[in-house]
């Protein structure tokens, strides 16, 4: 071995024990700078010795952005889920059942912290990490070797150890609270929606198919669960403290449990230390301890008979309701907002939560200054529960809804069967008009660039545009003349002005924000009909008889193009030299092979996007559909696909088909 292979190595060696002290140990030995001294000097290394590659160099933390797809793999040993319980007599069932079936044998149980990410398993041979799969279906998974490559805190290559040749580990990818709130935040900043928890957050980090993206994402994770052949262990608490003696991180919050007392006082403790974790939680497991007892146990098909989760209740905070504020949208609909008085909730500040609508309001009989509860079950949109009674005041009125538009003034109607307030003063009520305009320009419509809410606002309030087709009047001259519109940025929106007359007709309908006419109506309507002529003059009758077309829609649709102002809108929009009607290549696209099929897409895919593929449904006769149900006939899957909807297609033994498969079927 000459120096450099030498320096290789024992560079290496050093940055995966000091990765260790950072990540896993909380206790680094050196400063950022030295690490990054070191790593540099490896990786200068490395670039000169290519022979002494190794995909397990600390130096491949950082992922790349050449990801492929995912490779599907069998798992070696199926990945079971945990039975679940809200209530700790159905533990203390738990415990008495799995007692009465190892007949008197005392059993210890271990309590253990419920992480709220997304499960792995990660198989290591030699002390190197070789695979690390998805739970996925349960029996297969994806490939993501990649990316849980770059999670500094998983050890690439174990240090010298006890470990056996070859072995299997389970635990839980998280995505830390801080991580989390930062990505947030970035969305937020670049205007893309805002993800729901960190447990979707490090699901769909993990899918990402860009290791580099990956990489800088602050993943972690914890593990729990050791599996493997003729393991040297006879208790899962053995295996824990082994795995953490091998370099994982185990969660400090593991304890050997002998009796129900000990339970509750897990509970307890747990219950209220796990809000300072850095991570999101939602329950406790409680595990058979001996490995042989648990064998004697065994698994249902589902979950296995000597662990069960204890989950714990959404957090829940009391505050006091300032006030309601009524908002009214793009299609005139009244959302009652509560304003309350700020409170801190799992972790942040809750200011706002949406009361949906009157019946809700009803239902939960608030009354003005009520104190109110608020939760959070792991999402970020808060929602009252409840209130508390006890502390009404005396000579306080149930909350009201408004009974006119809050802006306009018109007296709101409700549309039998429906549970929305709605102004019905469609073209004289700002939050309307604008909102439409607002929707036209959108991404999924016309997509003009360079018009967002703020330029809406302008173009509106200076009396240019007070309906979507005076946006084809804009000319440069009109627009510089609004404040804080310069030449560049006019020059921006006539460009995507002229762009807009290329949209497909489907979308064009879909612009005009008709009641009802969403985005898959809209392609509907657009294939069966053809054109905006017809369109203008069909009948009741004659939509009905299209596919998935009912006498709301239809009617919706007739009243809408009955409207004189509507029509002009779209004379002159047609004037102005927008798509109206079905494209040829369109057409030509279309097939009845799916004809009658109910499918659900999920996930990520490689050969095209999961609109395309929606599309694709559609063009060929098929239904897309968002949610799994015994209507049904199959799940078109992706990478990304999420754990909770591939279990339900398998609980319904609904067929699930890969893109290739897909593909084939188009043929
Ligand atoms: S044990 C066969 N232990 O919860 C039992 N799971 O709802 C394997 N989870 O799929 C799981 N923390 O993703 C176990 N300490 C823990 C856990 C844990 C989180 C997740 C895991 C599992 C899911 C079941």
């Amino acid at each position: 071995m000459d120096l450099f292979e030498a320096e290789i190595i024992q560079l290496r060696k050093e940055l995966n024990q000091h990765n260790y002290n950072y990540y896993v140990l909380n206790n680094p030995t050196i400063s950022d700078k030295e690490f990054d001294e070191k790593l540099r000097r490896l990786q200068e290394l490395e670039e000169d010795h290519k022979e002494m590659f190794d995909p397990l160099s600390p130096t491949q933390r950082v992922g790349s952005d050449l990801t492929q797809g995912f490779k599907q793999v069998v798992h070696q040993r199926q990945m079971l889920s945990l039975g679940n319980t809200y209530s700790l007599a159905e533990v203390e069932d738990f415990l008495r059942r799995t007692n009465a079936s190892l007949e008197g044998n005392s059993i210890q149980i271990v309590g253990e912290m419920k992480f709220d990410g997304t499960s792995i398993s990660i198989t290591y041979e030699h002390g190197r990490m070789v695979r690390a799969v998805t739970r996925g279906d349960g029996t297969r998974g994806d490939d993501v070797t990649v990316n849980v490559k770059t999670i500094r805190s998983i050890p690439l290559e174990l240090q010298e150890g006890d470990y056996p040749d070859s072995f299997e580990v389970r635990g839980e990818i998280v995505m830390p609270w801080a991580s989390f709130d930062a990505l947030n935040k970035e969305r937020e900043f670049n205007e893309e929606p805002l993800l729901a928890n960190p447990r979707n957050a490090a699901a769909g980090t993990l899918k990402t198919l860009n290791s580099a993206e990956v990489s800088k994402r602050g993943l972690d994770a914890y593990f729990y669960y050791l599996l493997g052949e003729n393991l040297p262990f006879k208790t899962h608490y053995e295996s824990l403290q082994a795995l953490r003696r091998w370099g994982f991180k185990v969660s400090d919050a593991v304890a050997v449990i002998n009796n129900l007392e000990e339970v509750k006082n897990f509970v307890d403790y747990w219950g209220e230390e796990r809000k300072k974790l850095e991570v999101a939680t939602d329950g406790l497991v409680f595990k058979v301890n001996d490995y042989a007892q648990q064998r004697f146990l065994g698994n249902t098909a589902k979950s296995p008979r000597w662990a069960i989760a204890y989950k714990f209740q959404a957090e829940r905070a009391l505050t006091q309701l300032k006030s309601v504020s009524f908002e009214t949208g793009r299609m005139g609909v009244i959302t009652p907002v509560a304003n309350l008085e700020p409170v801190l909730l799992s972790g942040t500040i809750v200011k706002r939560a949406s009361l949906h609508n009157e019946d809700i309001i009803r239902q939960l009989d608030i009354h003005e200054n009520d104190f109110v509860y608020v939760e959070k079950g792991g999402e970020i949109i808060p929602k009252i529960v409840g209130v508390e009674i006890e502390k009404r005041e005396a000579d306080s009125m149930a909350l009201q809804f408004v009974d006119t538009c809050p802006v306009c003034g018109t007296k709101l109607v409700r549309n039998e069967g429906e549970a929305a307030w709605v102004c019905p003063n469609t073209y004289g009520c700002k939050p309307q008009i604008t909102g439409k305009i607002e929707h036209f320009v959108g991404r999924k419509m016309m997509n003009i660039d360079g018009i967002g809410e703020e330029t809406v606002e302008q173009l509106y309030t200076v009396g240019l545009v007070k309906n979507i087709a005076d946006i084809y009047d804009l000319t440069n001259d009109k627009l510089t003349i609004v404040g804080r519109i310069g030449d560049l940025t006019a020059n921006k929106i006539l460009r995507g002005i002229k762009a807009s007359k290329d949209v497909p007709f489907e979308r064009v309908i879909y612009s005009l924000s008709i009641p009802n006419v969403g985005e898959t109506v809209s392609k509907k309507i657009a294939f069966a009909v053809g054109n905006m002529d017809k369109l203008m003059s069909i009948t009741v009758d004659e939509l009905v008889t299209i596919d998935e077309i009912g006498n709301v829609i239809a009617e919706s649709i007739v009243s809408f193009f009955a409207d004189e102002r509507n029509k002009e809108i779209v004379a002159r929009l047609k004037a102005a030299g927008l798509q109206m009607a079905i494209s040829a290549d369109a057409m030509a696209a279309k097939s009845d092979k799916l004809k009658g099929k109910t499918i659900v897409i999920s996930g990520v895919f490689e050969h095209h996007s999961r609109d395309e593929y929606k599309k694709m449904i559609e063009e060929n006769g098929g239904k897309n559909s968002s949610s799994i149900s015994k209507k049904t006939d199959f799940v078109f899957a992706g990478a990304n696909m999420g754990p909770a909807k591939l279990e339900k297609a398998q609980s319904l033994g609904i067929q699930i088909i890969n893109e290739d498969e897909f593909l084939k079927m188009l043929e």
